[in-house]
């Protein structure tokens, strides 16, 4: 609802003033877009942006051609890092109606990170009208049904746009809506990534942002990507703070650990590791395939011991961009363990590729959705 004041518990859905571009890609230029997806490279033709200001809370909800958001060079966000944002898919089924897996969680999430970062709240039923706002005006490009693992990935963000420069909570902010056609993660399958586990650098800390989705989580990652890069490695793994021998997150994804008895590790929330919407759903699902998951500490230490000595058989990560993401190798400054038997199906577990399906099948509609887990977009 424009003008609803900042003051007020709003729980409305919002409406958006919709304005189509003038000149949207061509069909030729969307299928070729559509042909070939990569990962966060091509737009939608349009986006949402809402304006918010500490007097007039939110205002000028619509949806507008995808085009570059001008913003003072004095900004907050680009000081301070008062910013946050969210992803998830919209996934499109054999009848062509395209749905959102549990988005509320990821509005949820958006309104605990906001309070985290000073920012104003997204009631969370009009962050999901604004995803829903979007892939109406866009829905030819989420991809067909029959092209595999593919999607419509969507970026809710929102930044502090007040341009002045004292350290406070801005009074002029944006919340905005972009995304682009994904394709599958992997192109031929899943395939076993490497780890580096670095203990030079750390991720986040107690008390600070790590539970947040916020960019500074991931410029604060960057250096211990590029360590793992350097090392031959994919992906980094990150350890606490406080201790450096908890594990807490692998890059932007969440981590299990598969023991020989059908057991499930993955880290408990430590305030410093980002609650993830697959890792809260894998936890349901590896329930229902009859795993006993733990959720609690599990140190760098117990996943060494544990490769070596065969009581982990698989490791594996979750997050939205690559559902299930098994991991093949870890590698640190003095040691190098290979995990799972790569001689079958390149590494990837059978526990792991069981978890991957029973997701999959979900978020894609092959299989009922008794959970309620799926949303309708369009
Ligand atoms: C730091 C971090 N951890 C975990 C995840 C996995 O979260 P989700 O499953 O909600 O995508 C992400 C991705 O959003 C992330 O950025």
């Amino acid at each position: 609802m424009p003008g609803v004041s900042s003051e007020t518990a709003v729980t409305d859905v919002w409406d958006f003033a919709v304005e189509l571009r003038s000149d949207p890609a061509t069909a030729e230029a969307r299928t070729a877009v559509l042909a070939e997806p990569a990962f966060g490279q091509a737009f939608t033709d349009h986006m949402v942006v809402a304006n918010w200001t500490a007097d007039d809370g939110w205002h000028d909800q619509k949806v507008t051609g995808y085009a570059p958001i001008k913003v003072s060079p004095a900004a907050a966000v680009l000081h301070y890092s008062q910013e946050i944002f969210e992803g998830l898919k919209a996934y499109r089924h054999a009848d062509g109606s395209v749905w959102a897996f549990r988005p509320d969680r990821n509005a949820a999430r958006f309104t605990a990170s906001a309070a985290r970062l000073a920012l104003p709240q997204v009631p969370e039923d009009a962050f999901i009208s604004a995803l829903r706002a979007l892939v109406t005006v866009d829905e030819p490009w989420v991809p067909s049904a029959d092209s595999g693992e593919t999607s419509l990935y969507i970026r809710p963000y929102m930044i502090a746009t007040e341009a002045a420069l004292s350290v406070r909570p801005a009074r002029e902010v944006l919340f905005g809506v972009i995304a682009s056609p994904a394709g599958p993660y992997f192109d031929t399958g899943p395939k076993p990534v490497s780890i580096w586990l670095t203990t030079s650098t750390i991720r986040a800390t107690p008390g600070g942002t790590g539970a947040a989705k916020c960019g500074g989580n991931y410029a604060a990652s960057l250096a211990g990507l590029a360590e793992a890069v350097a090392n031959n490695c994919e992906q980094v793994a990150f350890v606490d703070a406080v201790e450096h021998k908890w594990l807490e997150e692998i890059g932007s994804m969440n981590m299990f650990f598969v023991y020989a008895d059908g057991r499930i590790v993955t880290p408990e929330l430590s305030g410093s590791i980002l609650e993830g919407v697959t890792r809260a759903s894998v936890i349901e699902l590896a329930a229902d395939l009859g795993h006993k998951v733990e959720e609690r500490q599990i140190s760098a230490d117990e996943w060494k011991d544990g490769v070596r000595s065969g009581e982990i058989t698989e490791v594996f990560a979750s997050g939205t961009a690559a559902v299930i993401t098994p991991i093949g190798r870890l590698a640190w400054p003095d040691g190098d363990l290979t995990i799972g038997d790569h001689s079958v199906d390149y590494g990837v577990g059978p526990v792991t590729k069981s978890i991957r399906s029973s997701l999959l099948d979900l978020q894609y509609g092959h299989i009922p959705d008794h959970r309620g887990w799926l949303t309708r977009l369009a």
